[in-house]
């Protein structure tokens, strides 16, 4: 970062201070109130953080005008065209796209380390049958410290590299682990022999009473699916990610924060939501309804997998969705009415002024239920999708905390409202 400029803030007791104006390599200038507090006596206010940076980074950005996502400064678009979940992981990690042998080398680390302790599938016994798969994921991804104590002494770099790969590689057995125990099937252990999106399938859909034949379109958009959500900057999970770890908590204990963080349905369970609507909706005819009632506030209803917090454009991510969803349906030889439903959902929306005005265009999730819906997956398993896929972003986030000498454990203030100090009333008297 560079620092160019100062800004000026006037207190309303009429003195005045300067701060430092930061700027990065992309993206608006911050003003750097670290020291607002100490020399003023105030602090800012910013519920939801909508104006605040809360650290440096140089791994995600975003362009939500434009409807940009970098990730290391390359295009979500062309990662998802010409990578594979792999390589984004590396990049992710280690800041740069790997040779031939490093990719070699991190590949086949990861897929030495899918399989979990055998101890830990005792875990899963502990839940009901028909327990959330998130709620199952927070469980035993957190347990994961009690497992791997050679991999929890942040201070250590290799510690921190053995714990990331870990993370990364035990998510999918774990996510297949949660999935197979609600349905009453045994466990299926990873395969070295299978590719990370392969393995997930291949985990997730064969039964020991028969061959499963993993369909390349289907793993080629489980990959695809991988690298669209690996990662989104300074969201809710992230944000909860480095600030549980910013206390010096191990890894494991801050990636299960991150799941719990995502669960909530304004975050990762929003495809769910869409897939439900387009339920709702049954037919083209209604959607001149649905849009009604979409720009009526006092209904309170809205269209979901529209609109975003960052994005006031096209989600990049979504275009990458639709045209995945197109082939996994044609390969599936599924026509699934509620594909021609979005798509002309899409359509009218988009020539509609209510949603031009509001830049409110389809995000990822708008697509990606349909998809995950034909390929097999059960609704309640597309935010445990989108845990797996994160988790690469959440370790990356976190190791860069981590390494940045800067960092200090997270502690916002607050504006309190609440009564001054008064005299304790005894129960007698109240
Ligand atoms: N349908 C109808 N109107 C909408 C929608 C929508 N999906 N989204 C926003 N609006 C309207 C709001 O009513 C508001 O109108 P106003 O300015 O007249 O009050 C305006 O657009 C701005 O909306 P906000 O809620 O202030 O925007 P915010 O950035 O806080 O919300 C959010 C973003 C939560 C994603 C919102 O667009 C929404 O609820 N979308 C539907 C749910 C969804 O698809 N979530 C997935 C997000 S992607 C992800 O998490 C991976």
């Amino acid at each position: 970062m560079t620092q160019s400029k100062t800004a000026t803030l006037t207190t309303p007791e009429g003195q005045s201070y300067e701060f430092p104006v930061l700027s990065g390599t992309l993206g608006p200038d911050v003003i750097d109130i670290r020291k607002l507090y100490d020399s003023t006596d105030h602090f800012t206010f910013d519920p939801g953080y909508t104006s605040t940076g809360s650290c440096e980074s140089k791994i995600t950005y975003i362009d939500g005008d434009k409807g940009v996502l970098l990730h290391r400064g390359y295009p979500i678009e062309d990662l998802a065209e010409k990578s594979d979940f792999m390589e984004v992981s590396y990049l992710m990690l280690h800041g740069e796209l790997p040779n031939a042998s490093q990719k070699a080398e991190f590949t086949k680390s990861i897929t030495y380390h899918t399989m979990v302790h055998e101890q830990l599938s005792m875990f899963f016994r502990g839940f009901r049958r028909d327990a959330h798969p998130m709620a199952i994921m927070c469980g035993v991804v957190g347990a994961l410290a009690a497992f791997y104590h050679d991999s929890t002494d942040i201070t250590d770099a290799r510690q921190r590299e053995i714990a990331s790969y870990r993370l990364i590689a035990k998510m999918p057995t774990i996510a297949a682990m949660a999935y197979k125990y609600s349905v009453g099937q045994p466990f299926v252990y990873p395969r070295n022999d299978l590719p990370y999106a392969d393995n997930f399938l291949n985990m997730m859909f064969s039964v020991p009473c028969e061959e499963y034949k993993i369909n390349p379109v289907l793993a080629d958009a489980m990959d695809k699916i991988f690298i669209l959500h690996a990662d989104h900057e300074q969201n809710a999970s992230t944000s909860t990610v480095r600030l549980a770890g910013s206390s010096g908590a191990n890894p494991f204990a801050c990636i299960a924060a991150g799941i719990a963080s995502l669960w909530g349905p304004a975050h990762g369970g929003a495809n769910e939501a869409v897939l439900k609507q387009l339920n709702e909706i049954g037919h083209k005819d209604n959607i001149p309804e649905i849009i009604k009632k979409a720009k009526d506030k006092s209904s309170g209803f809205r269209l979901m997998g529209f609109g975003h917090r960052v994005y006031k454009n096209f989600d990049p991510r979504a275009q990458v969705m639709r045209r995945t969803c197109h082939e996994v349906l044609e390969a599936l030889n599924i026509e699934d009415p509620l594909l021609d439903l979005a798509m002309e959902l899409e359509r009218i929306a988009l020539e509609d002024d209510y949603f031009v005005s509001k830049k409110l265009y389809p995000n990822v999730d708008f697509y990606s239920g349909i998809i995950l819906k034909a390929m097999g997956f059960p609704t309640s398993m597309f935010t445990v999708l989108f845990a797996v896929a994160r988790t690469v972003g959440w370790i990356s986030q976190w190791n860069e905390m981590i390494e940045d000498p800067a960092h200090k454990i997270g502690r916002p203030r607050q504006l309190y409202t609440g009564p001054v100090q008064r005299d304790y009333t005894p129960i007698s008297s109240r």
